[in-house]
This record gives structure tokens, C-alpha cells and sequence, in this order.
């Protein structure tokens, strides 16, 4: 018999995940949309740790948990994501202590409940010792359409609903800014909003990115979500218009259903300046800027 293992905690990062471009090119037959979309994880995130324990909790905190105030804990999909692990490994009766520190603004387009769920397939499987890659992509498609890519949290272009991945090559050595006026974007009324939902797919990414040869594919794509968003939400215009106005800004737009909006810079260094910039005028956005 193996010694017992210690009980050990585990954390894992819930990366943003940045659509940094997004085509509608349908509507399956239960209504969901059908996508072509370039995925990005910089290191921009909520963080996820676990801890062995006898039955299962979840405490939120971090600056973002009040955001979280109204959805009971129990309908978190942290949760969900974890009793469905649990059920698909046969473990009666899971135990697992989980704390989120929540940083990323809710309902805001850059994946962060999906992201939360993901971080706790991994947390939980490294905790519990079980799940192989495709179950756990096979349980993350079951808890959204956002989780599969989450749980690989890797440069990817995504079609279906978001659950056929094809790995992406490496992306150049940019930074990414990434800025949330505040307002929480409801991602049904947005793809009601569209008007258009056959649009025409993605072009077929390049084998390898240079800054240049991302900025123009970039240019020769949209994010179909983001005139449908902004009529709902015209701040997130204002907060295009701020990012597109700055010099060291390559290239701006909004993520996911929004409110997110996101640029490049050269570096990392210049998106942290854009950054501070925004922040130093708009106090009440939320701003974060990594590596892209
Ligand atoms: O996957 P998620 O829970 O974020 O989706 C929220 C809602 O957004 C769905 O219930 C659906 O109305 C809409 N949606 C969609 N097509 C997608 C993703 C989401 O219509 N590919």
C-alpha cells in the first residue's frame, strides 16, 4: 500500500480570455451561434485554489466578489464544474475546499466565470488524481461553450459554439491593455442584437505570426458582436475611442460580447503605459495590461 499522500492545495490561474477576433457564421438548431474565433490568455486572471477536505465549499473573494453578490454559491459554476468531475470519476461524496479570488469584472466578454470553471477542472483533477485531457474537455463542454477553450487557456482559433479548437502558433511578443468601463453586457441580448448571423468565416491564420502579419490579419477581421454590443452599451464606444486615440495603440476592439475592450502595444512596457494612462483619467474603468 502506498504511503497517504499529504493533503496538499493546489491553485491554478483562471486567465481572461481575449477574443481578439470573432466572426458569426450561424445558428445551430438549439439556437447557440455558431463562431469563428482567434482566442488569447494573457496573464490577466482570477485565481483558483483548492484544498482537500470533507465535503464541498466555495468561498469568492478578491476586489471583484461583490460583483458575484446575488448568484448563490451553489449555482457558481465553479461548483458545477466540480460535482460534475466528481460524478464522471465516481466519487460519492467529493471533498474539496475551493477559495476564488475573483479580479476579472463579471459578465464583461472575456470568459471570467468560464475561466473559473476551467481552473477548477484542472485544480480538482490535480487534487483528486484523476481525468484525463479528454474528459476534462469532454466535462468542460457540458458547463459551457467558453470552457473548453478556458481549460486548455492557450492561443487558439475556435469554431462550433466555441469547442473546436485548433491550436494557434505562437503570438508575437506584443502587450495587450485591457479596459472595462463598468457595465455588465447581458451575452443573449447581444446575439439578439445581431442582425447578421451568417457572416463569413475567419481567414485561415497564417503558420506563424510576426507582429506585422498578426496586425494584418487582425485588420482583415471584425468582432461581429461589437455593433450589436455598442448599441446597447455606448460606453463601450467611448472606451474604443480612448484606446484607438492613443499613439502606442496598434490596434484596438472589443471582446467577446463586451463591455471588455482590448489594444496592442509594441511591448508589454507600452501597455502598461497605455494602461496607467487610462487609468489615471477613467478612475471607475477596470484596467489590466500583460504580455498578449
Ligand atoms: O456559454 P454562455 O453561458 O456564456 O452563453 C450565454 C448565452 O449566450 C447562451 O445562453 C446563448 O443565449 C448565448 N450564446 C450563443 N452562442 C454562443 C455562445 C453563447 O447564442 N456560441
Amino acid at each position: 500500500m502506498s504511503d497517504v499522500a499529504a493533503p496538499r492545495v493546489v491553485e491554478e490561474e483562471a486567465r481572461a480570455k481575449v477574443n481578439l477576433a470573432l466572426h458569426v457564421v450561424g445558428r445551430r438548431a438549439d439556437g447557440y451561434h455558431l463562431l469563428d474565433t482567434l482566442v488569447a490568455f494573457p496573464a490577466v486572471g482570477d485565481r483558483l485554489i483548492a484544498a482537500p477536505a470533507d465535503g464541498l465549499t466555495l468561498t469568492v473573494d478578491g476586489p471583484r466578489a461583490g460583483a458575484l453578490g446575488d448568484c448563490a454559491p451553489e449555482d457558481n459554476l465553479v461548483l458545477r464544474a466540480a460535482r460534475a468531475l466528481a460524478r464522471s470519476i465516481g466519487i460519492a461524496a467529493p471533498g474539496a475546499c475551493l477559495r476564488l479570488d475573483k479580479r476579472l469584472p463579471v459578465a464583461s466578454g472575456i470568459g471570467g466565470g468560464s475561466a473559473d470553471a476551467a481552473a477548477a477542472l484542472r485544480a480538482l483533477s490535480r487534487l483528486w488524481g484523476v481525468a484525463s485531457e479528454a474528459e476534462l474537455a469532454r466535462l468542460a463542454e457540458g458547463l459551457g461553450a467558453d470552457v473548453p477553450m478556458c481549460v486548455a487557456s492557450r492561443p487558439a482559433r475556435a469554431r462550433g459554439v466555441g469547442e473546436r479548437l485548433d491550436p494557434l502558433p505562437a503570438l508575437p511578443p506584443l502587450g495587450i491593455v485591457l479596459v472595462n468601463p463598468g457595465v455588465a453586457v447581458a451575452t443573449p441580448a447581444v446575439f439578439r442584437a445581431l442582425a447578421v448571423k451568417d457572416n463569413p468565416p475567419l481567414p485561415d491564420p497564417p503558420g506563424r505570426f510576426d507582429a506585422a502579419g498578426l496586425l494584418a490579419y487582425l485588420a482583415a477581421t471584425r468582432n461581429d458582436l461589437e455593433a450589436p454590443a455598442v448599441a446597447l452599451a455606448p460606453v463601450i464606444a467611448a472606451v474604443l475611442a480612448v484606446l484607438r486615440t492613443d499613439d502606442r495603440c496598434l490596434f484596438a476592439r472589443m471582446s467577446g460580447s463586451g463591455a471588455t475592450c482590448f489594444a496592442l502595444a509594441e511591448s508589454e512596457t507600452a501597455a502598461a503605459e497605455v494602461a496607467a494612462a487610462v487609468s489615471a483619467v477613467h478612475r471607475d474603468w477596470w484596467v489590466a495590461s500583460a504580455a498578449l
